[in-house]
C-alpha cells in the first residue's frame, strides 16, 4: 500500500492496522562494551498510527529506535539478547537482510541529512539505488508525490535542480522525510524531527506526519510533550533503559499508572 493515501480520523482503525503489531519486543536487551543500554524492552508498536517514544535525556530511546531498522549493525561491540519482531519477522535474524528492513522501515534524524545534490536527485537517490523500475516520468511523479506527502512542493517545485544545500533547516528536514518516503516504506522512524528546526517548520513537519498516518507507521522520539500529545494516538515512556509505561496517548498522559510517568510528564525531573 502506498503511504500518500488519506488518513482515517482520530480514533478510526486505519487502513494500515492489522491483528499482527507492526513491531513487538520481547524482553529485549542492548549491551555495549561499557553495559547494558536496553534493560529488557517489552513492547507493542500498532500498525497505522503515530507513536511517540518519551523519556529523559538517556533513557535509551535512540537506541530502541534505532534497532528497529537495525541501524546498530554498523556500530562495533553492540551486542542484543531477546526478541524484537517487524510484523512476523524477527529483526536480528541472521538470514534478514538489513538492507531490505530499511527500505521498509525508514528513518529520519535529528540533524536533517541532505546530500550535495539537487532537490529532486536528493529526493530520486533511494529508487535509484534500490533500482525501482519506475522510469523518467515514474521518477518524476514520484519525487512530486513524496515531496507533496512532506508538505515541501509547494516551496521547492520551480526550483527541483538547484542544489538541495540551498534550503532552510524546516526545510531540509522535509526532504529528508520526502528521501525517506521515496523507496515506500511501510515505517517512518523519526528521531527528535523538529529539534533544530523553528515553530513554523515544526508544524509542517507535524502536519504531514499526521497525513502519512493511516497508510504508514510513524514512530517519532521527542522532547516535546505538547507535541507528542499533538500528534501520537499512542506514547511510550521510557526510563534508564527500560519502557515503563505505553499506551493510548490520552491515557498515559492523563492517567498514568506509574508515578515515574506522572513526575516526568509533570516536569518534576528530565
Ligand atoms: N554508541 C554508543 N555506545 C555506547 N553507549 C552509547 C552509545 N550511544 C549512546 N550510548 C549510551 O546509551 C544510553 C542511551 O542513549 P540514547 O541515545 O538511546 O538515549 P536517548 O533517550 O535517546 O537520550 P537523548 O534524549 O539525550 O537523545 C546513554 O547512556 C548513552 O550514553
Ligand atoms: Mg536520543
Amino acid at each position: 500500500m502506498s503511504p500518500f493515501g488519506g488518513a482515517g480520523g482520530l480514533g478510526a482503525v486505519p487502513a494500515g492496522q492489522s491483528a499482527v503489531p507492526c513491531f513487538r519486543a520481547e524482553d529485549f536487551h542492548l549491551f555495549c562494551t561499557a553495559g547494558e543500554l536496553l534493560r529488557g524492552v517489552d513492547l507493542v508498536v500498532p500498525g497505522g498510527r503515530i507513536t511517540a517514544l518519551i523519556g529523559p535525556s538517556g533513557a535509551g530511546k535512540s537506541m530502541l529506535l534505532r534497532s528497529l531498522n537495525r541501524m546498530h549493525d554498523r556500530v562495533a561491540g553492540l551486542r542484543v539478547t531477546g526478541g524484537l519482531w517487524f510484523r512476523e519477522q524477527e529483526i536480528y535474524a541472521p538470514d534478514l537482510d538489513p538492507v531490505c528492513l530499511r527500505r521498509r522501515v525508514g528513518m529520519v534524524f535529528r540533524q536533517p541529512v541532505v546530500f550535495p545534490a539537487s532537490i529532486f536527485d536528493n529526493v530520486a537517490y533511494g529508487p535509484r539505488v534500490h533500482r525501482l523500475e519506475l522510469g523518467p516520468a515514474g521518477l518524476a511523479t514520484r519525487v512530486e508525490r513524496c515531496l507533496r506527502a512532506a508538505g515541501l512542493w509547494d516551496e521547492v517545485r520551480d526550483v527541483l535542480r538547484q542544489p538541495a544545500g540551498r534550503l532552510t533547516g524546516g526545510q531540509r528536514q522535509r526532504l529528508a522525510i520526502a528521501r525517506a518516503l521515496a523507496v515506500d516504506p511501510e515505517v517512518l522512524l523519526l528521531d527528535e524531527p523538529t529539534a533544530t528546526v523553528d515553530p513554523v517548520a515544526t508544524a509542517r513537519i507535524e502536519d504531514a506526519l499526521l497525513r502519512l498516518r493511516g497508510a504508514l507507521t510513524v514512530v517519532v522520539v521527542t522532547h516535546n510533550l505538547a507535541q507528542a500529545a499533538r500528534i501520537s494516538q499512542q506514547t511510550v515512556f521510557m526510563l534508564e533503559g527500560r519502557v515503563v509505561e505505553s499506551g493510548p496517548t490520552e491515557v498515559v498522559f492523563h492517567q498514568p499508572r506509574d508515578t515515574r510517568t506522572e513526575d516526568y510528564l509533570t516536569g518534576r525531573f528530565g
